[in-house]
């Protein structure tokens, strides 16, 4: 996995059909999707429940692009090899999620993938400038985690403009995850993220047996930055 600042989008499978996850991470994947976004909710952390490390490691197999894993669950250390030996390329953890983030991200390092830190809205990016030497990507959510088809929040554009200022040359993405579509995607584009989380916004009119509507839903969102 090279480094890049182009714009990649991470269709969340949290809006895919929970019982066809191979299939539609295959037909995603196949309509442009850049990265695979998988949400890890614990009922703890965040009021909703997905899945754990074995359903990651059975979705693997079907990902030939990136494997991006969202951890929201609390606490993270004890799960890291979990998840890495379920076949993660990034590991995600919320700054919220510990008192001990540094060791956090030390720890996703040192079992070999990507770290990720995650930051909630009402957190100010300018706590992540210490751990940044520690990332690979900082995610910032443009919603409450928890669900997906949220309304973006548009107080969080301002927050990339100086994420991005801060990360300066360093080989850091930053992602957006929550509410980005066609209309949201080009103002965190212009503020300096490169990956787009998008569930509803990729899934919605779409199926396995009609995944041309996940490439037509892809495209209006890459068209849209193009304007
Ligand atoms: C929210 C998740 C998101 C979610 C985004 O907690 O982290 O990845 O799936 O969904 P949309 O794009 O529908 O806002
Ligand atoms: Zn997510």
């Amino acid at each position: 996995m090279s480094f890049d600042r182009s714009v990649k989008i991470a269709p969340s499978i949290l809006s895919a059909d929970f019982a066809n996850f191979g299939r539609e991470i295959e037909m995603v994947e196949a309509e442009g999707a850049d990265w695979i976004h998988v949400d890890v909710m614990d009922g703890h952390f965040v009021p909703n429940l997905t899945f754990g490390p074995p359903l990651v490691k059975a979705i693997r197999k079907h990902v030939k692009t990136v494997m991006d894993v969202h951890l929201m669950i609390a606490p993270v250390d004890p799960y890291i090899d979990a998840f890495v030996d379920a076949g993660a390329d990034i590991l995600t953890a919320h700054l919220e999620a510990g008192l001990h983030t540094h060791r956090t991200l030390q720890a996703i390092r040192g079992a070999g993938v990507k770290a990720g830190l995650a930051l909630n809205p009402g957190t100010p990016v300018e706590v992540a400038g210490p751990l940044l030497d520690l990332c690979d990507l900082v995610c910032v959510m443009t919603v409450n985690p928890g669900f997906g088809g949220q309304s973006f929040i548009e107080t969080q554009v301002d927050q990339v403009r100086r994420l991005r200022a801060m990360i300066g040359d360093r080989p850091i993405h930053i992602e957006i995850d929550g509410g980005v579509d066609p209309k949201t995607a080009p103002l965190v584009v212009e503020a300096g993220a490169d990956v787009l989380v998008a569930g509803s916004a990729v899934f919605k009119g779409g199926s396995v047996s009609n995944p041309g509507v996940y490439g037509d839903n892809i495209r209006a969102i890459r068209t849209a930055l193009s304007g």
